[in-house]
């Protein structure tokens, strides 16, 4: 696998991704790191860890569109075949997600469908005004609908009754973390598939975690 990771912020999921591939959790190349930002935590991440960074910001060009087509140009130009988003702030254009079909995960700080739809901490702190006792991250596929592609992985954590948005992120944060390069490793070992809007997962490491009959 080829990867590109997508990112806006700080960057702790693509750090999280990247050691797993230094540490061999992953086998994966990672072949360029995109931002839509200048100065952003993540292109340390990638600098840091001698992977290409490309930062490529709305003001340089005249439309979204096409800054769009430019970060299609550049995944298409590293060779990259699978992208990561983690914390990318962007909708991506109908044109990315097909020419990556199934290719594209993002991760995303809340039991998918709930609290779909915000950016970090939107999703935490509707959880909390929500006042539900679960929350969690949600490792998913990229569709044209936002927050609603097929869900490949999630993890779970409590609410707790003092939490603050700070705190509960910081929880579901550690379980990203984990999650992100456990759920990408399916990919790279081609025990996922997509099939009728559903992941399926042929591993035994994920039976023990989720068992879920054939389709
Ligand atoms: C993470 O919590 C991620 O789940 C969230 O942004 C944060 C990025 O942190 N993503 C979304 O909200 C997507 N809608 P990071 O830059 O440290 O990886």
């Amino acid at each position: 696998m080829n990867l590109a990771i997508m990112a806006s912020g700080r960057g702790s999921n693509a750090a999280a991704i990247l050691d797993a591939i230094a540490s061999h959790e992953l086998d994966a190349r990672p072949v360029a790191l995109i931002t839509n930002r200048e100065n952003v935590g993540a292109l340390d991440v990638a600098s840091s860890r001698n992977v290409p960074g490309h930062a490529i910001p709305r003001r340089a060009f005249p439309s979204r569109t096409a800054q769009q087509r430019r970060m299609l140009e550049v995944l298409q130009g590293s060779g990259a075949d699978f992208v990561a988003l983690a914390g990318f702030d962007a909708i991506l254009r109908p044109f990315i997600v097909a020419a990556y079909p199934n290719r594209i995960l993002n991760i995303h700080p809340s039991l998918l469908p709930a609290f779909a739809g915000g950016m970090a901490p939107v999703p935490q702190t509707e959880a909390l005004r929500a006042g539900v006792r679960i929350s969690g991250c949600t490792v998913h596929v990229v569709t044209e609908e936002l927050d609603a592609g097929p869900i490949v992985a999630q993890a779970a954590v409590p609410v707790l009754p003092n939490d603050t948005v700070d705190s509960l992120s910081d929880r579901i944060l550690e379980q990203e973390h984990r999650l992100y390069p456990l759920a990408l490793r399916w990919f790279v070992d081609g025990s996922a598939r997509v099939e009728n809007g559903h992941v399926y997962i042929d591993s035994e490491e994920c039976q023990s975690l989720w068992p879920h009959p054939a389709p």
